[in-house]
Order: structure tokens, then sequence, then C-alpha cells
């Protein structure tokens, strides 16, 4: 069967045409790309130029078809029968073992059980897509599997542009960009265009470049923040009895539930589509769901008062159940934050509390301009009732979904001076108050899939990772705020097994810093060139860490010497990632804060257990987390400073230019 998906377009014979959608399974919402005639035609004629031009009659008709009727064409016909998973690596016929890793995180990225629109391509984030047709896929797919180690494969948004001769020793197998546009050209409405043409594709980050790994990816991080949330507000890590309420269960909010429930609080997450929460309930990542508003507030009311643990969904608008806890004599909730797709609100990534769910998906195409003010009027009463709660006493920040940003533009008062370079608003981003520091130690979301497949595999990373985290810790000299990160990741690593995160391939995350991500790495590679591990190990990472991402409403949201509208650290990042021995980077215009918001670059790298991937180990690991922390250091951030001197003085070819106190006597001038 793989051998068939990776045989390149079918046109001898064509597969039949899909007449009507499969209405089993949920979709992306319609589009309506404001594009001339000749723009339309232009969509079209792009569509075609796949196919061999006698094939083209047989198209036409379809792709106007789509084009017409869901704003982009998806080519379903081209979509493999195949059931979609991360089959094991040996099943791929290949000519170069990483570029089946590569296909296996493709195949990943599509499962039906994790991706969230799977039909149009897209795995997460409401438009995070891996390709944008399946035409793309089919010709990806062919290229991966003939490749060799003397090729590389150029990826432009989507579009495969071809395999070229390249050196084996240094050369990715896969350099991807997505989005890159003149930057003039980065508003929404050019993304919306161009998508629609063919020409551009938004890939979130770990969509348009392979490496999701379902919402396990997010689950640590959830964790974390929400723990030092917590931490922030009470003072403890102890979450008993505690209410966290928040929004979405899709790609990656779908991890907040669990995230709760393996802190002992209670999470409360309401969900306007019943397919995404049941899908979350089925898949044991949410434990109770809800339908009707006081029933909701009567449990949450018993949860507390009895110190219950649990994960609660609530099928229904966020906005609903925020105005009814600001009308309760109580507060119930303790912390609050957001997770709806903001950064995507006027296309299926807000649902306004005005209307109901399939109403929301009708107006959103046949009056964009009713639905877009619906939307502003939604997060204007939303932001009202947050506030009250915020005035009794809850703890509210933003969990970088452009939340904040998009309420400010709607109109709220969210605080904020400056209506385009505002990163300080009423609430904290979660960077700024919580993760910011953390990242300035390294400390960024590390992961790994095991390509055999196996579970037993998985099992032995596991144990391999917590001795390494175990061997750190007994070291002397680690400084306290590095040992209390090295705690709580031990502490999650001993669990994650228990705590039955996988969907998808048999992945794991695991946040480190750059000596915890070398060792570990390094260790991996060693299992598979002893054989403990039975196939090759995946390495990479998300985009919310602290070197890959520009994005000053977010990842970079704590970055205050003015540079957070910058984009070399992201940059530099790819280009440095790419000759130090990463297998495929990508470099993408958007990601979790919208098209035009945040530049993010990303790898992935295959252990092979090969001498020349402790190399690459070694090299590109240790860049792709010293590149930030440098830049954090040099903004500022002491904590980034103090890793920076810790990686110089146990590495002399390391000499990072460090930023000099400023002199009493000038800052006293300068205030005058
Ligand atoms: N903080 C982080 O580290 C992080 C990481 C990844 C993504 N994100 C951002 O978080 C957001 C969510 O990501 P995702 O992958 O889960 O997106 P998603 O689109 O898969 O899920 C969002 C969910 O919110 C639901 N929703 C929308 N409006 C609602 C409303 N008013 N009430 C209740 N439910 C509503 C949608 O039905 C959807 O299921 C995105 O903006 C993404 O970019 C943040």
């Amino acid at each position: 069967m793989l051998k068939k998906v990776c045989s390149g377009l079918p046109l001898n014979p064509l597969p039949p045409a899909k007449k009507t959608r499969n209405t089993n399974v949920p979709h992306a919402p319609d589009r309506k790309p404001s594009l001339t005639n000749e723009e339309r035609k232009l969509a079209i004629k792009n569509a075609l130029r796949y196919f061999p031009s006698n094939i083209q009659p047989q198209l036409i008709d379809e792709f106007q078809y789509e084009m017409d009727t869901y704003g982009h064409i998806y080519m379903y016909r081209f979509q493999p029968d195949i059931e979609m998973r991360a089959y094991p690596i040996d099943e791929y016929p290949c000519n170069c073992k990483a570029a089946a890793g590569i296909m296996l995180m493709i195949m990943n990225n599509l499962d039906r059980k994790i991706a969230q629109f799977p039909d149009e391509l897209v795995t997460y984030g409401g438009n995070g897509q891996v390709f944008g047709n399946w035409a793309q896929f089919c010709l990806v797919m062919n290229y991966l599997s003939i490749m060799t180690d003397e090729q590389v494969l150029v990826m432009y948004s989507g579009h495969p542009l071809g395999l070229f001769p390249t050196r084996t020793e240094f050369s990715p197998r896969v350099v991807i960009t997505n989005g890159l546009v003149i930057p003039n050209y980065s508003s929404t409405d050019d993304y919306e265009r161009m998508f629609a043409l063919g020409c551009t594709m938004y890939g979130q980050m770990t969509a348009g470049s392979y490496c999701y790994i379902g919402p396990q990816g997010i689950v640590h991080g959830t964790f974390i923040t929400i723990m030092n949330a917590g931490r922030k507000r009470f003072g403890t890590n102890d979450l008993r009895g505690r209410v966290f309420l928040s929004s979405g269960m899709g790609g990656m909010s779908g991890a907040q539930p669990k995230a709760c429930q393996l802190l002992g609080c209670i999470g409360v997450v309401a969900e306007v589509s019943e397919e995404a929460a049941k899908k979350r309930h089925d898949q044991g990542w949410c434990q109770e769901l809800i339908y009707d508003l006081s029933e909701l507030i009567e449990r949450i009311r018993e949860c507390r008062t009895k110190k219950l643990a649990t994960s609660i969904g609530y099928v229904g608008n966020v906005v609903d159940v925020w105005e009814r806890l600001a009308t309760e004599k109580e507060t119930l909730i303790d912390l609050g934050s957001d997770q709806t797709s903001c950064h995507n609100p006027y296309h299926g990534g807000y649902y306004p509390v005005q209307l109901s769910y399939d109403e929301s998906r009708k107006c959103m195409k046949s009056d964009p301009e009713k639905f877009k003010e619906l939307v502003h009027e939604s997060l204007k009463r939303q932001v009202a009732a947050i506030d009250k709660l915020h005035e009794r006493g809850m703890y509210f920040f933003d969990y970088g979904n452009a939340f904040l940003l998009t309420a400010k533009r709607a109109g709220a008062p969210v605080g904020g001076t400056d209506e385009k370079r505002c990163i300080r608003f009423k609430y904290p981003s979660y960077v700024q108050d919580i993760m910011g520091d953390i990242f300035s130690l390294g400390f960024g979301p590390f992961r790994w899939v095991c390509a055999s497949g196996l579970e037993n595999d998985l099992q032995q990373t596991d144990r391999i990772a917590q001795d390494c985290i175990e061997k750190l810790m007994a070291k002397g000299n680690t400084p306290n705020n590095v040992l209390e990160q090295y705690d709580s990741n031990l502490k999650w690593i001993r669990g994650a097994e228990d705590a039955k995160l996988v969907v998808g391939s048999q992945a794991r995350i695991l946040y480190s810093d750059q000596t915890g991500r070398v060792n570990i790495g390094l260790a991996f590679n060693e299992a598979v060139r002893s054989g403990r591990l039975k196939g090759p190990v995946i390495l990479s990472r998300d985009h919310h860490d602290v070197s890959g991402t520009d994005s000053p409403f977010r990842e970079t949201a704590n970055i205050e010497d003015g540079s957070a509208f910058c984009a070399d650290m992201s940059v530099q990042n790819v280009i440095g990632d790419s000759f130090r021995g990463a297998t495929w980077v990508s470099l993408h215009n958007g990601g979790g804060v919208g098209f035009g918001e945040v530049m993010n670059g990303g790898f992935g790298m295959f252990l092979d257990g090969s001498a020349k991937a402790d190399e690459n180990i070694r090299q590109m690991l240790y860049w792709d987390v010293i590149n930030g922390v440098s830049r954090r250091s040099w903004s500022g951030n002491k904590n980034a400073r103090q890793t920076v001197e810790r990686a110089m003085d146990k590495e002399s070819k390391l000499k990072v230019t460090l930023p000099n106190e400023l002199a009493e006597e000038c800052i006293q001038k300068l205030s005058t």
C-alpha cells in the first residue's frame, strides 16, 4: 500500500472523482478569498499545471467547483485511500533511510486521530497545513522515496520545487520554507489571496515542518505553564481544589484538560465544536463532558469543595461560561486563559457567542463582514467578563494564541499603548510572566519519535532520558534555578508512560536545556548503535522555544530592548542548523500568533546510530539553544546571561558578546 502512495501522482488510471466530501469527518471552514475573476482563473490554471495537458480536461470542472465552493482547490480526488498513520520506518520504499523517517513524520501529521481537518491537509490550529493540496502530497512522497543522500528536496510553501544535487556530508535532506513573502505583503488578506492562488501556505510550525506529535506536543509546556501560574498566584505547586478555565479542545488546546488532570487541579475547558470535544473525551484527554451551563456551575462548585481532581469539557461557547461565572456570587475560578485560534479569528478560529457553531460556519462565508463584527462584539463581552473575575482575584494570562492582540484590535479595553507595537497589555502573556525566564535558561520543548513504531522503544527512550537527567542532577555546580527545572522534568518523564500521552507516532516531549538535549540525543544514538533500540530516533522541537521563534506577542514577548519585532534570531537559527547537521530545516512566516506576526524556524534530526549523527547532535543541538540564549542575554535577561557564562566556561570556542551594566551616572542623566 505504501508503495502505491509513494509512486507519484496517480494518472493512469485517474482515481475516481470525489463528488461529495466525506460527511463523517470534520472539514475546514469554507474560505472566501476576495479574488478578481482573473485571479480565480489563475488559481485554476495554477492547479492544472500539476497534470499533463491531456488529463486537464477531466479535472477542470471539479477544480472550478472546489474553488467556488470551498474557496481553495484541495484536489480531493488525489487523497489516497490508505489509512494515514506513522507506519514503521522499514515499510517505506526508499533509497535513503532519513527520507523514510521524514515520510513517517508526514503520514503522522495527516493521521485522522490527530489531524484537525485531515481531508484539507490541516493538522492543527485551524489552518496549519502540511501541504496546500493532495497533488503536492503525492509528489513529495514520491520524491522522498526515490531520493538519495546526494540530493535535497526543496519545498516552497507546500510546493515541491524538486530534488537538487547537493553535498552528502553537510546538507539537510529537505529545506522547507512556508509563507515567506516580501515583508510589505504580509497581511492576512494577502495570505488568503495567495493561498487561494496555490502560491503560499500557512504551515503553523509543526504542521508544515512535519514535526507534529499530537496534543502531547503541548502537554508538557501547558503543564509547566499552569503549574507556574499557580505558583505565581498562590506561592505553591499544589493546585488541588483550584480551578483553571480556558477554551478549545483542538489540536493544541486539547492538551489543557490533560495537563490539569496531571496537575491534580480542576480544569474547565469550553469547546464549541461537539465533534472536537467528543474526540478528546474518547481519547481520554478530557474526563467528563457537560452540555448544560447550570450543571457545569454545580459541578465546579462540587469539585472545588471536595478538591476533586478532574478535567471538565463544557460543550458550548466559552463566553457563556465567562459571563455566567461573572454573575455568580462566589469566585469559582482561580486561573484563567483562552486557547481559541485567535490568530485566525475570522475563518473559524474564534466562534462568536451570538451564533451557534453551525450558524457561524455559514455566516463566515455568506457574510464575512457581519461575521467579523460579531467576533469583535463577542471578544469585547469575553474581556468584560474576564475583567470582573480578575477584579475578584482571578489570575488571567494570554496563552500565546493572540487573544489579547485580537481583542485589542476588536476594540476591547485590554490596555496597551500603541496599536501596532504594543506588547504589554493589561494582562500578562505567559512568556512575560512565566515561561520567558525558563526559555532563557535554555529549556524548551525537546521531543523525539521512535521510528520503529514500537512501544518498547519509547519505553526504553523514556528510561534513557531519565537516566541522563539524574546524572545531570548528580553533578555539582548546577545553579538552583536549573536544578528546579531538572527536578520537574524528571518527575514528568517518570510519569509520562503512565499518563498515556501517545496519540499517533511513538513520540515523547520533554523540556530540556542545551546540555540535557545534547546528552539525551547522544545516549539515544548510542542505543540505536548498540541495538537497545530497534529502530532510529527522530529528534525535533516545536516553535515554543528559546531560539527558533521571533514572536513579539509570544516567544519573544519578554525581549525588552526594542528588538522584539526583529527576526534575525529565527532566520539565523535555521541557517545555522542547516549546516550543523539537521536532517531537515524549515522557516515559516506565521505560527501560533498568525501570518505576518511571527517568524519561526524548526528542524528534524535523524539518529541512525552513526558517528556522523553524534557529531550532528553535538554541533546542531548546541547551536539550536545557545543562539537564543545569547540573544536573550544581550537583551538583558539575567537567567540567559547566567546560562551563557556557564556555557563559555565549558567551551573555549564560544565567545558571546555580553552587555555591560549601564553606569548609574548615565542613567541619572537620562532621567533628567
Ligand atoms: N501556547 C502555546 O504554546 C501554543 C502552542 C500552539 C498553539 N497555540 C495557539 O493556540 C491556539 C489554539 O491552537 P489549536 O491547535 O488548539 O487550535 P484549534 O483550532 O485546533 O483549536 C481551537 C478550538 O477552539 C474552539 N473554539 C473557537 N472559538 C471558541 C469559543 N468561542 N468557545 C469555545 N471554543 C471555541 C474551536 O472549535 C477549536 O476546536 C492557536 O491560536 C494556536 O496558534 C499556542
